[in-house]
């Protein structure tokens, strides 16, 4: 079975209007050919005006977070229904810098799981073990650990449309990628524990992604690596040539 590779870009807080219209105008020229599958993921800002321009390309457009509420009193939020009217396609759900700087924790990732996939939208869930535990070598119990959490009562149905992101976070905005090889493992073990716990047919369909400093240059290594289905990508997809580099890496 072969799953469609995804490069995800990740824009965290930056590129503002101009930068992201800037952005736009030079990177979706170029994208009509491109087999992978791609995504931008801006702040909320910048949602409506990324929306506008895409339309009518192949490029998808993601949010960074959102609340798993559908509306109330929760002031600074962003409800799962305004990103779909946007319209948004994917949601980032459990990214380390929000579990790290915003409390968000393993049953608030699983709520936000199952809110997003009732408004159709596609959740990016990450995943990732920090310097202490890599070197401590309990990176596997704990990944696999946060995999499980972020899946409770979930369906086979519903996992077969979840993306999930291994994203060490010692690796993350520091130049230090895990080598192709350790990525595999861990990425590998998510797809073992998938087919243990649901069947095989869901864990070859469902695509587990790479994040952790993925470059141009590093991008076709990984991409070599038998269950490493595409990359979550921070600082090289905020400009359009680097981003464009890696989005083409069959090319
Ligand atoms: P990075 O970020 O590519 O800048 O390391 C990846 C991410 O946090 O998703």
């Amino acid at each position: 079975m072969s799953r469609r590779p995804l490069i995800a870009g990740n824009w965290k807080m930056n590129n503002n209007k101009r930068e992201t219209l800037d952005f736009l105008a030079s990177f979706l020229p170029k994208t009509e050919k491109l087999t992978a599958e791609v995504v931008i993921c801006p702040p909320f800002t910048n949602l409506y005006t990324a929306a506008d321009k895409i339309k009518g390309t192949a490029v998808k457009l993601g949010a960074q977070n959102m609340h798993w509420e559908e509306e109330g009193a929760f002031t600074g939020e962003v409800s799962p229904g305004m990103l779909k009217e946007i319209p948004c396609d994917y949601v980032i759900i459990g990214h380390s810098e929000r579990r790290q700087y915003f409390a968000e924790m393993d049953d608030t990732v699983n709520k936000k799981i199952k809110s997003a996939l009732r408004y159709g939208l596609l959740p990016i869930v990450c995943v990732g073990e920090s310097l202490v535990q890599r070197e401590e070598g309990t990176t596997m119990a704990w990944v696999l650990s946060q995999v499980e959490k972020a899946l409770k009562d979930i369906t086979s149905e519903q996992l077969e449309q979840i993306v999930f992101a291994y994203e060490p976070i010692w690796a993350i905005g520091t130049g230090k990628t895990a080598s192709a090889a350790d990525a595999q493992e861990v990425i590998g073990a998510i797809r073992k524990k998938i087919a243990k716990d649901y069947n095989q047919d869901v864990a070859e369909k469902v695509r587990i992604l790479y994040g952790g400093s993925v470059k141009p240059e590093n991008i076709k290594e990984l991409m070599g690596e038998a269950d490493i289905d595409g990359a979550l990508v921070g600082g090289a997809s905020l400009k359009p040539d680097s981003f464009y580099a890696l989005c083409s890496f069959q090319h």
